[in-house]
């Protein structure tokens, strides 16, 4: 079957599945209480994550389809700190005890927009109410046109382990369509800044289908950062929501690579990342063989969680800030998305959930075959469907949902195992929807599969 025949089939709107059930099955909720029981619930025993959401830019890029904002000035970004600092505090409260940490994730937007003051004092929070395990991992996400030296030796002393710098693209033509310029000497100069610092491990995240962008753009950008030697990489393709995102009705539609293009961006992009020594983990990373998250793809301990392809184990997520998400035992928990919203909650000492997802022991086995499809390739139903006490023949309903697929050459079924073959990787999402049990109420509201 050629690619434009593929595309046609399987570029469908779906999930990332960062969550199951994902986030649009979440439901509205008013009170904490329940999110109360959950952190007072988390087992002595447990090695959490942390997550801190910081939701702002300096310059809003066009193709940006995270929960972030503009700040012009440094007040809003104060008032913020000031309400996650509390939000710490209150989330330790409910847990009741000191709980131990082995991760540490900050995303956004930017944290790197904070200043080093900020930076430290949060850090200084999270160290005064949890026990930070000292060999934890301890990630940022930053903007690489903008890292002061001085931000970097506070994310040193602040025992950050792991920086992603947003890269995108090294096309001037592309930078110039996505409100983003950013020469590759920047991206070298912070790779060698941070080096420098002591931060060796590095990630870059990389985007194909971005306007006017070619399948050389992205090898050649693939190449060009691969020469720097990050430890790892993603390659996301561009997610066009402009009716969930406005300021996506900057890009112009008509520059957009079509599907094939798309999906000739991806092969090729992960084709040159292969060729640099990178191994390919799950349907958008790539890894150096010694980094932890190959070795983890290689013994089969990949997970999935909001961060996307993840070494970590944790059953326990914690959310902090405007729109942030965990992960517990007993299901999800969104915050308010708005920062009014959620800042309000936090000054009147209530955890700032907004909405909230329980999950079921349906959910849960759902969970663990989608998980071990994106991040194994495979998956053989039978050990989880008895490890979840469920009859051997309960997902073969799904299993007859992989037919085209099988047909099609992207999927081999045997028995009660399924196999994805090398043709089918760039669909690994859509195939994975064989096993979602809610995918029909809310198809069309995702970004497309390749
Ligand atoms: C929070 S940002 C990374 C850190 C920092 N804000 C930066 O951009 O340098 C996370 C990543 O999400 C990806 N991303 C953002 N919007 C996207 C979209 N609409 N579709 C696909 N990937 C997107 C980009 O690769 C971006 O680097
Ligand atoms: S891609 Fe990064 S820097 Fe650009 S707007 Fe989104 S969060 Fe901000």
């Amino acid at each position: 079957m050629d690619r434009r025949d593929l595309v046609g089939r399987y570029d469908r709107r779906v999930p990332r599945y960062t969550s199951y059930p994902t986030a649009l099955q979440f439901r509205a909720v008013s009170g904490d209480g329940w999110y109360r029981d959950w952190l007072g619930g988390v087992p002595g025993a447990a090695e959490v994550s942390l997550y801190l959401h910081i939701p702002f830019c300096r310059v809003m890029c066009w193709y940006c389809g995270c929960h972030t904002r503009v700040a012009k000035d440094e007040r809003p970004v104060q008032s913020y700190v000031a309400a996650l600092r509390r939000e710490i505090a209150l989330v330790a409260e409910a847990i009741g005890r000191r709980a131990v940490v082995r991760r540490i994730h900050w995303g956004g937007g930017t944290p790197t927009m904070l200043s080093p003051g900020a930076f430290a004092a949060i850090n200084d929070d999270l160290a005064q109410h949890f026990d930070l395990l000292p060999d934890a991992e301890h990630a940022v996400e930053a903007d690489p046109r903008a890292l002061s030296d001085e931000l970097i030796e506070t994310l040193a002393a602040a025992g950050v382990t792991r920086v992603s710098l947003g890269v995108q693209t090294l096309s001037e033509a592309v930078q110039r369509r996505i409100n983003r310029i950013q020469p590759f000497e920047q991206v070298a100069a912070a790779v060698e800044r941070l080096r420098r610092a002591g931060i060796g491990n590095l990630n870059f995240d990389l985007m194909y289908g971005l306007p006017a962008q070619t399948t050389a753009d992205v090898v050649a950008t693939a190449e060009a950062v691969a020469a720097l030697s990050p430890s790892r990489l993603a390659l996301f393709g561009y997610a066009h929501v402009p009716w969930m995102k406005p300021h996506q009705q900057r890009i112009r539609e008509d520059e957009l690579p079509d599907a094939v293009e798309r999906l000739d961006q991806l092969l090729a992009g992960a084709e040159a990342l292969q060729t640099a020594g990178y191994v390919r983990i799950g349907f958008d990373h790539f890894a150096r063989p010694d980094d932890g998250l190959a070795r983890a793809a290689a013994e089969g301990r990949l997970h999935r969680n909001f961060q996307g392809y993840t070494d970590d184990p944790s059953p326990v997520l914690i959310g902090f800030g405007a729109s942030a998400i965990g992960q517990m035992p007993g299901g999800y928990v969104q915050n308010a998305v708005g920062i009014p919203d959620w800042q309000e909650g936090v000054f009147a000492g209530r955890l700032p959930v907004a909405k909230m997802r329980g999950v079921v022991a349906e959910d849960l086995l759902r969970r663990e075959v989608i998980e071990r499809l994106l991040c194994d390739l495979q998956v053989d139903l039978a050990p989880i469907l008895a490890e979840h006490g469920f009859a051997p023949a309960h997902l073969d309903e799904c299993l007859q949902g992989l037919d085209a697929p099988v047909a099609d050459g992207l999927v081999v079924v045997d028995g009660r195992r399924v196999r994805v073959t090398e043709a089918g990787w760039p669909f690994l999402r859509t195939i994975a929807t064989a096993f979602d049990g809610y995918l029909s109420s809310a198809e069309g509201r995702h970004a497309r599969a390749v």
